[in-house]
């Protein structure tokens, strides 16, 4: 299919949504038999195409796209890293970020992450304005909204597999959620497994899988709180391409529509042609988008930099 360049329409603001609307999150559900949200929160998606990758709807905010970004800029000492960035990611989207070092990838990332807060404009995550949240609520909308799989892939050698997956629940445990037999974190943990066909290695150390193996636990344990977007910085950079390409594909499956938004940075033409839309970044601003591109439009997009 040929790419599109098109101009870009500014995102619409979102209405900030109260702290209270940050509703936990249930886990990832392989049988694609719906939410395991307590709230009963529905999902405004449909109940239609629940593959076998299908994960339930986030709780909270139906309606509202996975992720807004709307005029955001940051600076760092007065110079922008960021500078006047919109993006509408609605739920079930795979959009990739291309752009040289220093052209503000993973600024971007970060600010959509909340963890980094931008100079100006609005970050919002299922229809939650960030910045209208303090800090405690800001990080479980983290924990529970938004799932990370980066590079460098962060998994506790100590811990089995299943933990590893299930830490991100462990973790909102302790900050005094209850546990029910439909939320048990190891049992959640099992179910995002399956997604990534890794069930059988749940007992396993990340020390004896493979660097792809290891790569499918991340994004499982990225899963595991059904967030509303993925967050993804180079996840196929340390991967040979038949597994990079395995990687991306499960990517790419994840996003159904009852699964999560994915933001990928990448530089690989590659990984960007596996997403719907490819967005190009240089010195903080997004020079150019295209729609479903080949690896070949991709490499003439970046050849023009
Ligand atoms: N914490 C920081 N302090 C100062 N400057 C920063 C900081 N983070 C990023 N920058 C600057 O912002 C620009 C964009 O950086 P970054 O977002 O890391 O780019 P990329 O991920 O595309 O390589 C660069 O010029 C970088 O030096
Ligand atoms: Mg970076």
């Amino acid at each position: 299919m040929l790419g599109r360049r098109r101009a870009h329409r500014p995102a619409r603001p979102t209405p900030a949504v109260p702290a209270a609307a940050v509703a936990p999150a249930g886990c990832a559900d392989p049988t694609g038999s719906g939410p395991a949200d307590p709230t009963g929160a529905a999902d405004p998606t449909g109940s239609s195409d629940a593959g076998a990758f299908a994960v339930p709807a986030a709780p909270a905010a139906p309606g509202h796209p996975a992720l807004e970004l709307h005029g955001v800029s940051r600076s760092y000492g007065g110079r922008r890293a960021l500078d006047s960035v919109d993006l509408l990611l609605p739920r079930g989207r795979f959009l990739a970020v291309m752009g040289r070092s220093g052209s503000g990838k993973s600024t971007m990332l970060n600010c959509a992450a909340g963890l980094d807060r931008p100079t100006e404009g609005t970050v919002t995550i299922g229809g939650t304005n960030v910045a209208a949240l303090g800090e405690r609520d800001r990080t479980r909308l983290r924990r529970d909204r938004v799932g990370f799989v980066f590079q460098e892939l962060n998994l506790l050698p100590a811990l089995s597999v299943r933990e590893n997956v299930a830490l991100p629940l462990l973790l909102a445990e302790e900050h005094g959620r209850n546990r029910t037999r439909e939320r048990d974190p190891l049992r959640c943990a099992d179910r995002a497994l399956a997604l990534v066909g890794l069930e059988e290695r749940a007992e396993a150390r990340p020390a004896q899988l493979s660097g792809g193996q290891r790569q499918r636990v991340a994004v499982a344990r990225a899963l595991v709180t059904a967030p509303a977007v993925v967050l993804a910085d180079e996840p196929t950079g340390a991967l040979d391409p038949v597994t990079a390409h395995e990687v991306l594909d499960l990517l790419r499956r994840t996003v159904t529509a009852h699964g999560p938004a994915v933001l990928m940075v990448t530089h690989d033409p590659a990984a960007a042609a596996a997403a719907d839309r490819t967005v190009f970044l240089a010195a903080g601003r997004i020079t150019a988008t295209l729609e479903h591109p080949s690896p070949a439009e991709v490499l003439r997009e970046l050849a023009r930099w």
